[in-house]
């Protein structure tokens, strides 16, 4: 759950630096509608871990920057990459998220709940980046952000 937590933190600053320097202001509303529905996310996933007793990652103001950077820079090269980017990051996280629906206990009701209908809206974001003029990125970059993805779910799950 931490490490779905911090998910949501880097989605919303990603998307809340991608719409600062997105070209078009309906790109702009698209993601901070988006990163709005993050915000939801990132309140399920904080409540799931208090009940949980645990802790939320402490890298969290560290990812939030350089995710904020990242997708500031996104925004730069373009509507199309910046959609595009959406879509793909999407699509990585339900990936993580199905993972992580394989693992959860059965019993675990709430976290299965919350999970469910975050990988609804994820796809959901997915979906609009792509008919809104968004592009699929190559194989090679998808491949390469799985690899970042990797390295900061792996990180999280112990700090
Ligand atoms: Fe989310
Ligand atoms: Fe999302």
């Amino acid at each position: 759950m931490r490490v779905n937590h911090c998910g949501e933190v880097c989605a919303q600053a990603l998307y809340q630096g991608q719409a600062l320097t997105a070209k078009s202001s309906q790109t702009t509303a698209i993601l901070m509608q988006a990163a709005e529905e993050e915000m939801d996310h990132l309140a399920w996933c904080e409540q799931r871990i208090r009940e949980l007793d645990s802790h939320v990652s402490y890298l969290n103001p560290l990812w939030y920057a350089a995710s904020f950077t990242m997708g500031a820079v996104a925004g730069m090269l373009g509507d199309r990459i910046n959609l595009g980017f959406v879509a793909a990051t999407e699509q990585e996280v339900c990936r993580h998220l199905n993972d992580h629906l394989e693992k959860v206990s059965a019993n675990d009701d709430k976290t299965i709940a919350v999970m469910r209908k975050m990988r609804e809206d994820e796809n959901g974001h997915a979906a609009t980046a792509l008919e809104q003029g968004g592009m699929q990125f190559p194989k090679p970059v998808k491949s390469m952000m799985h690899l970042v993805s990797k390295l900061m779910t792996r990180t999280t799950y112990w700090v």
